[in-house]
């Protein structure tokens, strides 16, 4: 079995890919096989709009860090995504990465399959619920399942890089989530 985690943050070590860190977690435990892509790491052209990919082509665009996210949409059986609270909204690099999966469209591969989300902010309230509704918007148009942890998914409250860390409560939260999201995993696909 294998899981895609995604880390929107372009900050590398960022609180974000601490979080996607700990949900990951379990799957590791269990065995499963990681695709861990880190928008940190890898860079991901926005989407033209040239709608070359209305053919089935795939996207025209030269290649970049999207083809390993494609190869992951397609192979994975459960998909984590997280994000910093960028303008009370995911970042650009996350975005970006929603936008080129649209080159995907008619084949589906996110279809019946399990996500978590979580969302990082500085400010209680500063967005982390629009944030995880957005990454839940970007899963029920991919036809996956969107699935909960403790609540509707993890919002957390750091700043610095690293600050999470601190928040045991917070990771543990991640951690459900992630075994959630295993739990759903393997169950009859739509
Ligand atoms: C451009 C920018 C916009 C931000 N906007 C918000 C915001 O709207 N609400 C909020 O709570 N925090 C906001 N923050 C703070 C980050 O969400 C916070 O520092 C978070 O911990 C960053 O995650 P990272 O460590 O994974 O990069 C913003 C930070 C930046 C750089």
């Amino acid at each position: 079995m294998r899981v895609l985690g995604i880390s929107g943050t372009p900050r590398p070590g960022g609180n974000t890919e601490v979080l996607l860190d700990a949900a990951l977690e379990p799957f590791r435990v269990a065995g499963w096989s990681v695709d861990r892509v880190v928008l940190s790491q890898s860079e991901i052209h926005p989407c033209t709009g040239c709608d070359a990919c209305r053919d089935g082509s795939g996207c025209h665009l030269p290649s970049d860090g999207m083809e390993a996210v494609y190869r992951a949409m397609r192979t994975c059986d459960a998909i984590l995504v997280a994000t910093p609270v960028y303008w009370r909204n995911v970042t650009a690099q996350l975005k970006a990465l929603f936008d080129r999966s649209y080159a995907l469209r008619d084949e589906h591969p996110l279809r019946g399959k399990p996500g978590g989300a979580i969302a990082v902010g500085r400010g209680s309230g500063g967005g982390q619920s629009i944030a995880l509704t957005i990454i839940h918007n970007f899963f029920l148009s991919a036809g996956a399942v969107c699935v909960p942890g403790e609540l509707n998914g993890v919002s957390a409250v750091a700043d610095r890089p690293g600050d999470i860390a601190d928040q045991p409560n917070r990771l543990e939260q991640a951690r459900i989530l992630g075994r959630h999201v295993m739990a759903f995993a393997g169950k009859e696909s739509l």
